[in-house]
């Protein structure tokens, strides 16, 4: 059942070219297929074709009925039983995407036939060696009544009740897609840097055209960038983006067809949040960006998944910086980096960013794999430098075009074109766990010295971790905050190492780790004056508000541990940053955030305590209140002063109203909700309507507004999905399992839509207080629906019940009720590999 990195091995053939045809049905679709496969030299033996879920009606091998074994996973035929030399295979197969409820393979979704094939999807469509080292080029044809039929590559002719498609290059099957609905393009197009002119498509439900042309313009501006900055052009003559309500993920970057979770493509004004397009513009880049790190060059086995996806996402969050704010956007990276991927790595599910083995693959589509293996990258090219990352990425397209390959071809690139041996950074691969550096620093004759120490804690599997390879960015500020050393990149090697910087004057004061060097946790003994000193003083913006943001969390430790009150320091040194209007407005809404309650309570376990979830509400709750009164002269104005009377869903405008919105919530606290139901009433934007509501959901207010919201949105399923988190979200405490159980009830609550599942049970979950409420409610709610989920979307299910994963933090009653949950979840008959393989790691070696 488990798969091993170690144990691969070559298929014993390979593809060359695959023609399909569909006849959709919802209940009996028929796939007819006809491969050409060549024994492998290197390894001969049995053909094995996965498949699960298949009526087969016919199978051939040239023309000619041979044996064969099937089982509930593949078919199989003796090696004894197949010509030596290239077989055409034919089979054809009957599936019922009507039926399909896991959103894997061919299913429909309001109504429209569409495919996710990633990871191992395809073999539920129709018998083929269903691995990403089999390459080969398709012809498709669909036969259907619907008016949009398509499928990868370029449209080679179509007629009434059918379409046929040709995808030129060679690809493994987890990149096949089909669609055939009633669909309505939004079209446009693209020249390439060589001049060809390239069709584009975004196709959406009838009701949704309006919401594309935000869209479009980030697939052309990501088009643009990936030319300019890393010299990749398009390669077909048509890119189609679909819609889909009913999907597992974000999107999916298949070949010439990109499918995407309706809530990740389309924007517009009236009812998407800033956020939400700043999400789309990133993910629209992610998905194509993968064109060329991902679908041109692939990966050899699902154990290489960061080599497409941590590469894939650095790039996007660099589109992203270009398009928006550097600064901004690395700030969120980091916020989301240690919200997600270090309590991951801190875990029973810590893994490495390139795992070692699995059960069921699709559960590590991770934070880890996807943004750990990111800042891998990141910290590679800070080593390497920017000219020689743009010389080993230009070598790796080059030398690996076409081909399915592994993270040591990657670094070798890298190697070969930089000289430099990677041997030791390579370990970021291998080792789990966030390492943590601590530093110490010495002034001596005119000499200052860091002296960096490092070490990885223990994970599931893995022990006695050697130190890794890594760059500190440090720059050092004189005591007249005047900077006397600019940004230098240290490159940490050893366990224990120190640097020394000469001819700097006066002891200066260090700013390390900047622009988050290195996904690692720094420990370093500093006052409250030193932070202040450094959030005032710093240059590197991450750095500046890393000091506001350490300032914040010891505030609150305080509170929490010792009932202390902020200091008047702290709250003068915030306000000064806030009300500096020299500062970008989104960088001063994100100093006057505070951190989460999530955060807070793996701060409280690290200084040996153990959280109390009320308490940190609490805290959190109070403080809020604090800087409230704090800022209450100074709100009105920075309210009003950020106003934006015309919405551009720029870096800009959205800075702005981030401010604005963040001052609201404070001010809600103090006026009765006047401010907030005022914006309410008139906003004309999602932003600013969602916000304010939300501004006064956190007072405890908003009653009304939340029924406004539900009439005036009740038909349009992506603000839906924010009434039904919101409610959640900002439940009490001691209501947020009785309010998310209510929602179950509601009529526009479903199962089968993971958006909605999410929206309910991701905001019960992401509610700190009111999922770990010592009732319990909220454990016993999550645990019941999963179960229920699990036997329609194993794959959500699975995904979801990671929520658990930090019961190890809390006290013995709260972990006793996770634990006894998470067995009942393990004793339900039928329980998907999936979840089964997630729970059983939560829970350990418990
Ligand atoms: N490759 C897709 C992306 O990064 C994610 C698809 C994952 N799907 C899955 N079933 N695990 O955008
Ligand atoms: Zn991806």
């Amino acid at each position: 059942e488990t798969i091993y990195l170690k144990d691969y091995t070559e298929p014993h053939h390979w593809v060359r070219d695959v023609h399909l045809t569909f006849r959709l049905a919802p209940k009996t679709t028929r796939v007819l297929s006809r491969i050409t496969f060549t024994p492998n030299d290197n390894n001969r033996g049995d053909l094995v074709l996965n498949g699960e879920g298949l009526t087969l009606i016919t199978a051939t091998v040239d023309a000619a009925i041979v044996n064969m074994q099937i089982t509930d996973t593949e078919l199989r035929i003796a090696a004894a039983d197949l010509p030596q030399k290239p077989f055409v295979f034919e089979a054809e197969v009957e599936i019922a995407p009507e039926d399909n409820t896991a959103l894997e393979g061919l299913y429909m979704s309001s109504g429209m036939y569409c495919t996710q094939c990633e990871a191992e999807g395809f073999r539920k469509i129709t018998y083929y060696p269903d691995r990403p080292d089999v390459m080969a080029t398709f012809t498709v044809r669909v036969e259907s009544d619907m008016p949009v039929m398509l499928s990868n590559g370029n449209p080679v002719a179509m007629g009434a009740g059918w379409a046929e498609w040709h995808d030129p290059w060679p690809k493994p099957a987890y990149l096949f897609a089909l669609v055939a609905g009633d669909l309505l393009n939004h079209a446009g197009s693209f020249t390439t840097m060589s001049g060809k002119e390239v069709e584009l498509n975004i196709y959406v439900r009838r009701g949704d055209e309006d919401k594309c042309a935000f869209g479009m313009q980030a697939l052309k501006d990501s088009m643009t960038w990936d030319e300019q900055v890393y010299g990749r052009e398009y390669d077909l003559d048509i890119f189609n983006i679909v819609a889909v309500d009913d999907f597992n993920m974000g999107a999916m970057e298949n070949k010439g067809l990109n499918i995407f979770n309706s809530s990740c493509v389309l924007a517009s004004q009236a009812t998407s949040t800033d956020a939400n397009f700043e999400r789309i513009e990133g993910i629209i880049a992610h998905e194509y960006f993968h064109n060329w790190t991902g679908n041109r060059i692939t990966c050899r086995d699902w154990f290489q998944l960061c080599l497409k996806e941590g590469l894939t996402v650095y790039r996007d969050q660099m589109f992203s910086g270009d398009m928006r704010s550097h600064p901004v956007k690395r700030i969120e990276e980091v916020l989301t980096l240690r919200a997600r991927q270090f309590r991951e790595d801190n875990g029973p599910l810590a893994h490495p960013v390139r795992p070692e083995s699995f059960v069921e693959i699709n559960n590590f589509y991770t934070a880890t794999v996807y943004e750990k293996g990111a800042e891998i990258i990141g910290m590679l090219r800070r080593l390497v430098g920017d000219d020689a990352y743009r010389k080993g990425c230009d070598l790796y397209f080059e030398r690996h075009d076409g081909q399915a390959v592994t993270i040591e071809d990657w670094l070798k690139a890298f190697e070969d074109a930089t000289g430099r041996d990677l041997a030791h950074f390579a370990h970021w691969y291998a080792q789990a766990g966030t390492p943590r550096l601590s530093v110490s620093e010495a002034w001596e004759d005119g000499t200052f010295t860091l002296t960096f120490t490092q070490s990885t804690p223990d994970t599931p599997g893995q022990t006695n971790k050697g130190p890794q390879h890594m760059p500190i960015a440090v720059g050092l500020i004189g005591p007249n905050g005047d900077e006397v050393v600019p940004t230098t990149v240290l490159e940490l090697t050893e366990a224990t190492q120190s640097f020394t910087f000469d001819g700097v004057g006066a002891r200066p004061i260090a700013s390390i780790l900047r622009d988050f060097s290195a996904p690692v946790i720094l420990d370093r003994d500093m006052d409250a004056a030193t932070r202040a000193f450094l959030l005032a003083h710093d240059t590197d913006p991450f750095q500046k508000w890393e000091m506001g943001r350490m300032l914040s969390r010891d505030t609150l430790v305080a509170m929490i541990t010792t009932g202390a009150t902020p200091a008047t320091d702290y709250l003068d040194a915030i306000k000064t940053v806030v009300t500096d209007d020299t500062l970008d407005p989104a960088f001063r809404a994100l100093v006057l955030g505070l951190p989460s309650q999530d955060d807070l309570a793996q701060t409280l376990v690290d200084t040996g305590h153990t959280p109390d979830p009320q308490k940190i509400y609490d805290a959190r709750e109070a403080l809020r209140h604090t800087l409230a009164r704090h800022l209450s002269d100074e709100m009105p104005t920075l309210f009003s002063r950020h106003e934006t009377p015309v919405f551009v869903p720029d870096a800009d405008g959205s800075g702005k109203r981030s401010l604005r919105l963040s001052i609201l919530s404070l001010l809600t606290l103090l006026d009765g909700g006047t401010a907030a139901r005022n914006l309410f009433a008139r906003a004309d934007n999602m932003t600013e309507q969602a916000g304010s509501l939300q501004a006064l959901l956190a007072a405890g207010l908003g009653t009304d507004e939340l029924q406004a919201f539900e009439t005036q949105w009740q038909n349009d399923r992506l603000v839906m999905d924010k009434w039904f988190m919101m409610q959640v979200a900002f439940a009490s405490p001691a209501d947020a399992a009785s309010v998310a159980e209510g929602l179950t009830h509601h009529p526009a609550f479903t199962m089968k839509n993971p958006n909605r599942f999410r929206a309910v049970f991701g905001a019960l979950t992401a509610n700190h207080a009111g999922f770990h409420h010592e009732s319990g409610a909220a454990y016993v709610l999550l645990a019941k629906q999963l179960i229920a989920l699990d036997k329609l979307n194993p794959q959500t299910a699975a995904r979801m019940s990671g929520a658990f994963e930090t019961w190890r933090r809390y006290d013995t009653s709260r972990q006793a009720s996770i634990c006894s949950q998470l067995e009942q979840m393990l004793s339900t008959r039928g329980l998907s590999r999936d979840t089964t393989e997630m729970v059983t790691r939560i829970l350990g070696d418990k």
